[in-house]
Order: structure tokens, then sequence, then C-alpha cells
């Protein structure tokens, strides 16, 4: 179960969050791995807390160059050297407002495996697509140009995450069947491109408008192996709710 704060939060605001997550939180240690994506201004603080707790502190982008002159990016390398073991690559924020290619995904992506990063890619259509019947056209150009780029890695070293646009931040969701379909067929096409074993161990979450009163028909789907969530995220009680529905 992952929280992606999004803009949200300061330092003090974080160090709060993470003193209350963390000691309830070990009642689902070994069952469900949490994971937190922060600001890059209280990333390090979040990882320098999760120590040792097995929540996976996170970034929610960074650019694929290790450094150089990339005035306003932070690198992989740095991700690390702060303690973050993941990273949030093209959510559709970043696609849509920050126009991040699918070019550019799949570069970032290649390059959290080979640095020790966790990915977790975003992928997922507009409304306009979905009303067009294009949802799976857009969805799997978008695993395609992920996949066909991640050289070696195995399925457990990628997460992605279904989060069509339309539901993210709108308390609109995917129905549970419209989630189960669109991550079934992600999961059939990991095992065409790259076989059954990367295809079963790849995560996949689903994303958009997540809350307490329906992450459990949610998470009763097949294929749904978890929750990325931004809205009910930010208070702990029920950021723990959803982990502990994650569990059931
Ligand atoms: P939401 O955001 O839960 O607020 O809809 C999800 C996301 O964008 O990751």
């Amino acid at each position: 179960m992952a929280a992606n704060w999004k803009m949200h939060k300061t330092v003090r605001e974080a160090q709060d969050y993470m003193a209350a997550l963390l000691p309830r939180v070990a009642d689902f240690a070994g069952e469900v791995d949490v994971a937190v994506f922060a600001p890059f201004t209280c990333l390090s603080e979040v990882a320098r807390m999760a120590e040792g707790s097995g929540v996976i502190a996170g970034a929610q982008n960074f650019f694929y160059e290790d450094s150089g002159a990339f005035t306003g990016e932070v690198s992989a390398p740095m991700l690390l050297d702060v303690g973050a073991r993941a990273s949030i690559i093209g959510h559709s924020e970043r696609r849509e407002l920050f126009c991040e290619t699918d070019e550019a995904v799949a570069r970032k992506a290649r390059r959290a495996v080979e640095a020790g990063l966790l990915p977790v890619v975003c992928v997922g259509e507009t409304k306009e697509e979905r009303d067009a019947g294009r949802m799976w056209e857009k969805v799997s150009g978008q695993v395609r140009a992920v996949v066909e780029g991640l050289g070696e890695a195995s399925g457990g070293q990628v997460v992605l995450a279904y989060e069509p646009i339309w539901a993210i931040g709108t308390g609109e969701t995917a129905s549970p069947e419209d989630a189960q379909d669109a991550i079934g067929r992600i999961r059939e096409l990991l095992g065409e491109l790259r076989g059954g074993e990367f295809a079963s161990e790849a995560r996949i979450l689903y994303g958009g408008s997540i809350k307490p009163g329906n992450i459990s028909e949610i998470m009763a789907q097949k294929d749904v192996d978890g929750g990325l969530v931004g809205g009910a995220s930010l208070e702990v009680g029920s950021f723990l709710e959803l982990v502990g529905a994650a569990r059931d």
C-alpha cells in the first residue's frame, strides 16, 4: 500500500505523520509492504525515520541522468544517498502538467532498476480516451514503452500502477471490474512481452480515489496487488485503514 503525498507536507508535518505511522504499521510487518512517497524536501527525514521499520521511503520523481547541468532536477544516486529505496515514475500529473513522454518515463524506469531503486510506474487513460474506446490502446502503449526498455530486470524489480486519470482526485473511482479488467490485461501483456514468471512477480497497483470505503472491493480483484493512494494517504488514520484492508 503506497502513500503518494504529492505536493503536501512540511518537514515537521512529515515527522509527525511518520511518528504516528511507524508504531502502527509494525503490526502489518511481513504481510503488507508499505511505502511513503514524499516530496524531496522531507524525503531524507522520512527515510531516516523509516530506517529499520520495513516502510519504504520513496520519491515522486527523479531524472535519469546521474549528475550534470540539469537545473531543478534530482538523480537516482541522490535519492539513494538520502535513504530512498523507490520512486514513482510517470505519474499522470507529471505526464500532463510537466510534459513527460513515454520515452522519458521508460528511461527513468530503466535507470531506477539499474540504480537499485524500485520504480512504481504509472499508466492510465483520460476520460475522453476511455469514452472513445481507446483505454487499452493508451495503456498498452505506455506499458510496452516501459517494459521494452527495462533490459534484464525481473518482475520483482518493477511495480506498475494503473491509475485512470479521470479517477485521480475526483472522488470517481473506477469500478472494481474496470480496475480488474485493465490490470488483468496489463498482466497478460507482461506475460506476452517477458514471460509468465515476470508477469506474476511484477506487482500491479490500482490508483484513483481509493478510500477506506472502497478499498476492500478493489483489493478483492484477482490481479490487484495493492493501491497507490493520494488524498486518503494524507491522514495517518485513513492510510492505516487502507493498509489494514490490504491484509484482510
Ligand atoms: P487520489 O490520487 O487517491 O487522490 O485519487 C492517487 C494518485 O494520484 O496517485
